[in-house]
């Protein structure tokens, strides 16, 4: 039996982070069997926002040694960056002049990085959607698991190969997102209005996968809660159900035994409960970490062996495209 498609992507800038481990990264890992699955480190979409090159190599592979470490097996999966298929830029150049102006301009993650980086509102930034699309498009994808900031970019995805098969003939199969039910949009620890993210530069903000036992304890005895005084899965309690929703992860208990053992116990209590289901279901991730920073060379025939098998469908998609639209 030919299995379905899974095809997904993760910046390597700051710092892997549980929104990303939650919100993709673990589902990645505990469907494996099922799908034919190909992930990838998205270099190219990390250079929209200015970067230190030398640091963006180094976190490239660091963010390919975390990812095996968290479980993505080779023998299930493909792991490559994506700079080494030329085909995912050469393809976007293409979605573009196919893109209208409107369209992309209602890309609401758009208006929230350039305002963040105001000083280099780029062409590249606005083209982001175009790249994610053709990264998506080009291995004929089924699923794409996500969390929750990147379903309209799903949507622009979807929309872009219904009208280019329209226009030119069936060429894309047309992709669904894979947003989880629990952890598709964790919260900042310091507030729990914003979403979990790498380029928040506050110390409290997020839990980095290689967080210290100390930093990672430290981070929620400081999270930000309110003063209601009550562990339940109130959705209104936006601090605490963030909390109760990686505890909920960490530890696979349900909602009535979770509130059922916080009964009556204060939120410090609660919050380092918390912590330590994390520390603890982070422990063989760092170790295996750990261990795989010290195979010399590992990384590098991985990541080489997943590019050179991915390339291959890649060209055959490109080259299909290039015949739909008459550049060969
Ligand atoms: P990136 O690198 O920002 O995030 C990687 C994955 O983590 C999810 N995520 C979160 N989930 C829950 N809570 C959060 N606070 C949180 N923050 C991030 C993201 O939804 C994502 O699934 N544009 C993508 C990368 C990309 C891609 C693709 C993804 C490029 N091409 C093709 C899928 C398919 C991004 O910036 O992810």
């Amino acid at each position: 039996m030919i299995k379905k498609r899974v095809f997904s992507g993760i910046q390597p800038t700051g710092n892997i982070h549980l929104g990303n481990y939650l919100g993709a990264v673990k589902n990645w890992v505990d469907s494996q069997d099922e799908f034919d699955n190909i992930f990838c480190i998205v270099n190219s979409h990390a250079i929209t926002i200015k970067q230190d090159p030398a640091l963006l190599r180094a976190k490239t592979y660091e963010l390919a040694a975390v990812l095996l470490a968290c479980g993505i097996d080779m023998k299930k999966s493909k792991l490559f960056i994506q700079s080494e298929v030329d085909e995912h830029a050469a393809l976007a150049w293409i979605l573009d002049c196919n893109i209208p102006m409107g369209d992309m301009s209602r890309m609401t993650q758009f208006k929230d990085k350039s305002q963040k980086n105001p000083k280099n509102i780029n062409i590249g930034l606005f083209n982001y959607p175009a790249l994610m699309a053709a990264d998506i498009l080009l291995y004929q994808t089924d699923f794409v698991p996500v969390g929750e900031d990147q379903k309209q970019h799903l949507e622009l995805t979807r929309d872009v190969a219904e009208r280019f098969n329209r226009d030119y003939g069936e060429t894309f199969k047309i992709p669904e997102p894979m947003i989880p039910k629990m952890g598709a949009r964790i919260m900042g620890l310091d507030d729990p209005t914003k979403k979990m993210s790498k380029s928040e530069g506050k110390p409290n903000h997020g839990i980095a996968l290689l967080d210290t036992p100390d930093e990672i304890l430290k981070k929620f005895k400081k999270a930000t809660t309110d003063s209601e005084n009550l562990v339940r899965f109130n959705p209104e309690q936006i601090g605490i159900f963030n909390l109760l929703t990686i505890y909920q992860i960490f530890t696979g208990h349900s909602q009535e035994v979770i509130e059922a053992e916080f009964e009556g116990k204060g939120y410090g209590i609660f919050k380092v409960a918390v912590a330590e289901a994390v520390i603890e279901g982070l422990k063989p991730i760092q170790e295996r970490y750990a261990k795989l920073t010290k195979e010399q060379g590992y990384l590098e025939e991985v990541l080489s062996h997943g590019a050179s098998e991915v390339r291959k469908i890649a060209q055959k998609t490109y080259k299909e495209v290039k015949e739909r639209v008459g550049l060969i």
